[in-house]
């Protein structure tokens, strides 16, 4: 294709997401594979000058105003960003202007890149008059009742020297914890869930009738400024300080750094928070500090020279579903998978996502030959948030959801009250192997090498029935595997045997026990210390582990309940499984003793105070009588400090307590 054709084709495919996106709020594409079009024509432009043209979107900022409000020119353009995406293209931005100023280290402030909408508010006399949309930079919409919605954005200034006339700008955005409210509100009551908080927020603030943007709940964070009158700023920090003090809400987290390392340090250092952090941002915005550079530096057609976004690798991308296919679970919860053309998103290549259950592939519809937009936040599981109904020709197609175990032919039962439905049959092949997983794994046996695959392999071979069967294997068998030289057969073995010296929590949390987690199997641990004390124990025995509440300790018991959960046990410890009980400390102050803790303690909580004694060998009960051997007493202790007192128990300060901890 001639450079002209594609730019013209790019150009059209650009206006088209544009619209999709600014006016319609309803994107086709994910935003990365928009910027990778903006990037292929930027890259033809800069290549081929004599083929810009003043409206290519490259020389606009985008989004076309919704003729239903009323139309705001803003007295100062609304400027855009450019992105950069690595150490080498922020390295250029900084060049640039270390150049142009003639400095060897640039001031730079570094934001949150608020992943919202653009707006900005003008005050009069300190009263908020007007609100708009960015719309094409230029030229905005007033969506001055809805700004006057949103709970965080002062209607009048406060404080000293408020100017006669401020143009402020910043983000409307929803907050994680307010849209996942917001989307169960929704749901509840039968209506569609937004796909994320930046679409909710934007469609929140398009609301013709101001009653529905109250209902959504939206925030704002001020960040810039266009005109103000009788006052100057000679730094971004300035300005944002001066902001804070006329009670604009201002994002307090910002960094002022110094030149590449600097930036490069707060952009690791929010990356690391992205997920931690109570709202959605989709990179670091790098702003020149000093108002002077600003100025002489100046702007290239839709974006400043003196600030730039160091984006973050996507969270949500589009791919297609190639097929949909269902898992057998330990538990034999049957889940349903899409597998997917192989996108990288979330910072790792995804081939497949969950679909949970039947009732979340229904409520998405999902169907095989979709396109779907995918989300890997984090560590969590890749999820499939939204099909791309648009892109749909008619050749896609529903999944049916099996009535039998797709493994071992088992009856498929639905719980009461619950969306997973499960294989019935205990000797499932796919739940043992799941079972066999879950025992090798690192925070339960450690068995290196012991991976999903293999433990398919043995099951189908029938080399294992259990997982006590482990224990009993050797050379031959294993050598008899598939691709299983003699080498690894070996190591495994040894991983296997090296398993048996293990702790009583690993141990614990290895049998799978339904809802019996890494925590709940260290405090079982440490409640029981021994294996058949556990076995035994009575519901009301279980209750009395902290945290562990009724139902909990229901499904332990049926466990144990289960003539073949306990043979399973007694034969792993047959086979020479040791689980080692938590270590107590030496003997020391504690050892033996009862202890009462009284008051509140500064540099810990009751449940540390509790845990560091019981794990030194000492009880820790409720009340003070003749039996108790201490009384720790924190500030405010009352009435059991008197009785200690009364009855001669010795009494310890916090600060005495915590040198016996030493
Ligand atoms: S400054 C000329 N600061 O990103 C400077 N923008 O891609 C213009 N954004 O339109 C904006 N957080 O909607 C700035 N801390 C921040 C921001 C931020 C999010 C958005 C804003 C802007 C877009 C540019």
């Amino acid at each position: 294709m001639k450079p002209a054709d594609r730019v013209a084709k790019l150009r059209e495919e650009l206006a088209y997401h544009n619209h999709r996106y600014y006016t319609l709020d309803a994107p086709e594409i994910s935003d990365s594979a928009y910027d990778k079009l903006m990037r292929e024509l930027q890259t033809l432009e800069a290549a081929h000058p004599e083929l810009v043209t003043p409206d290519s979107p490259t020389q606009r900022v985008g989004g076309a105003v919704l003729e239903k409000f009323e139309k705001v020119t803003h007295r100062q353009q609304m400027l855009s960003l450019g992105n950069v995406f690595d150490d080498g293209e922020f390295t250029e931005f900084d060049d640039r202007i270390r150049k142009g100023m003639n400095v060897d280290q640039v001031q730079y402030v570094c934001e949150p890149k608020m992943d919202g909408l653009a707006i900005e508010l003008v005050y009069e006399k300190g009263k908020f008059v007007q609100g708009s949309t960015r719309g094409d930079g230029a030229i905005g919409e007033d969506v001055t009742e809805n700004l006057k919605t949103i709970k965080n954005l002062p209607l009048s200034l406060s404080g000293k020297k408020v100017p006669p006339l401020l143009e402020v700008r910043g983000e409307v955005f929803i907050r994680k914890a307010d849209f996942k409210r917001m989307n169960e509100q929704l749901l509840a009551r039968g209506e569609e869930a937004f796909v994320n908080p930046r679409n909710s927020a934007a469609g929140s603030l398009r609301q013709l009738d101001s009653k529905n943007t109250a209902s959504r709940p939206l925030s704002i964070y001020l960040y810039e400024v266009g005109v103000v009158e009788g006052r100057e700023f000679e730094t971004h920090v300035e300005k944002l300080d001066a902001l804070a003090e006329w009670g604009l809400p201002v994002n307090p987290r910002r960094n002022v750094v110094k030149g590449f390392a600097g930036v490069k340090g707060a952009w690791s250092a929010l990356l690391a928070e992205r997920h931690a952090l109570p709202y959605e941002i989709d990179g670091l915005v790098v702003k020149v500090d000093r108002t002077d550079y600003r100025t002489r530096l100046g702007q290239v057609s839709k974006s400043p020279r003196w600030a730039v976004a160091w984006k973050f690798p996507p969270e949500e991308m589009e791919t297609k579903v190639e097929r949909i296919l269902v898992q057998v679970g330990r538990t034999g919860a049957i889940t349903p998978l899409a597998e997917l053309t192989p996108v990288f998103v979330g910072g790792v290549t995804v081939s497949r996502a969950t679909l949970h259950n039947e009732d979340e592939l229904r409520r998405k519809d999902v169907r095989e030959g979709d396109w779907v937009f995918v989300r890997r936040a984090g560590d969590v599981i890749p999820e499939i948030v939204k099909v791309i109904t648009a892109k749909r020709t008619g050749k896609e197609k529903e999944f049916v959801f099996p009535t039998k175990c797709p493994v071992c032919g088992g009856a498929v039962k639905r719980e009461e009250d619950a969306a997973v439905q499960r294989c019935t049959n205990r000797a499932c092949p796919a739940q043992l192997a799941g079972r066999l997983r879950h025992f090798a794994t690192r925070t339960a046996m450690d068995i290196d090498g012991l991976g999903e695959k293999l433990c398919e392999a043995m099951v189908e071979k029938e080399l294992v029935t259990s997982v006590a069967g482990l224990y009993d294997l050797d050379l031959d068998t294993l050598t008899g595997l598939e691709r299983m030289g003699e080498k690894s057969a070996q190591n495994l073995l040894d991983a296997i045997v090296k398993s048996k010296d293990t702790t009583l929590r690993r141990f614990i949390y290895a049998l799978g026990i339904p809802d019996v987690g890494e925590a709940t199997a260290k405090a079982l641990a440490e409640h029981f210390r021994e294996v058949p004390a556990l076995m035994n124990a009575s519901l009301e025995d279980l209750q009395k582990v902290k945290d562990i509440g009724p139902e909990m300790a229901a499904s332990i018991r049926e466990y144990f309940e289960e003539a073949e959960n306990r043979a399973v046990v007694t034969a792993l410890l047959k086979a020479g499984v040791s689980p080692k009980p938590p270590e107590v400390v030496a003997a020391g102050a504690f050892t033996g003793k009862t202890i009462v803790l009284t008051g509140t303690l500064s540099s810990m909580s009751r449940d540390e105070a509790k845990e560091a004694i019981e794990k030194r060998g000492g009880k820790v009960s409720g009340s003070v009588s003749k039996k108790t051997d201490m009384l720790v007493a924190g500030e405010e202790a009352g009435s059991k400090l008197t009785k200690a007192k009364e009855l001669g128990v010795k009494v310890l300060t916090e600060a005495e307590f915590a040198a016996l901890l030493k």
